[in-house]
């Protein structure tokens, strides 16, 4: 029988899992994911390695200027089956998830042109249903009509190791420095701050498994579809 499909947005503060859960729930369901975190370091290291952060400052009149040329795309290694993110067609998965760009991404991704570009290309890849979609305002802006939307939190601590064990050489301290350091632009910025929409339904994954947060979502899924069919 064909289920309906449905738009599913998952929201939460960095490194807390959003993105395990949401990649293998679509693979289980056959959807769409996107990473929409991805798409704010993109532009990041492309302000990076053309000159316009000087200082910790975005140079937002030229940045203005280029938007229109910074091209975004996501497309599935076929030797990893894992999907990686293009920046105006070269695969840029590695350079994104450096500490360079996570130290300079809020920067970025409180200006108000940057995310209405962003949030006009994430709609459209979402056009058809069949989405899932990770970030901080999915469920709030991109999104807010989803069938389902989850918004995921732990504890800064555990999600230092998480992203630790990740990286390599990675010192967990500062991992901690800049996750919090992260909660803090992304919860108090002005445009589209993170926040659990109010039919959001929350999940604290601290002290869950991989396995265990993926059965979780998947019956969150099944519950909304079993309501709508
Ligand atoms: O999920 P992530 O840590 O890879 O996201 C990187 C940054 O991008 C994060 O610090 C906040 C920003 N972001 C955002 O502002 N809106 C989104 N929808 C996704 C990410």
């Amino acid at each position: 029988m064909n289920h309906p499909r449905i738009t599913i947005a998952i929201d939460g503060y960095s490194s807390c899992g959003k993105s395990t859960m949401a990649k293998e729930l679509a693979r289980r369901i056959g959807y769409i994911y996107i990473d929409s975190g991805a798409m704010y370091r993109a532009v990041t290291l492309y302000c990076l390695e053309n000159n316009l952060i000087i200082n910790n400052i975005v140079q937002r009149e030229a940045l203005a200027q280029v938007m229109n040329n910074i091209k975004i795309t996501f497309a599935t290694n076929p030797n990893t089956n894992k999907q990686e993110t293009y920046l105006n067609g070269i695969c840029v998965e590695k350079e994104i998830r450096t500490m360079r760009v996570s130290d300079c991404v809020s920067l970025v991704s409180q200006i108000d042109f940057v995310r209405e570009a962003l949030v006009a290309q994430q709609r459209a890849m979402g056009n058809n249903k069949g989405i899932v979609m990770d970030g901080r305002d999915i469920s709030t802006a991109v999104f807010p009509e989803a069938e389902l939307k989850i918004y995921v939190t732990a504890s800064a601590r555990v999600r230092a190791e998480r992203r630790a064990a990740e990286m390599e050489n990675a010192d967990i301290d500062d991992i901690e420095r800049n996750i919090a350091m992260r909660d803090e632009m992304d919860i108090n910025r002005e445009i589209s701050p993170l926040r659990k929409a109010d039919d959001a339904i929350e999940l604290d994954n601290s002290h869950m498994s991989i396995a265990e947060q993926d059965a979780w979502l998947e019956a969150r899924y099944q519950e909304v579809i079993d309501r709508i069919k």
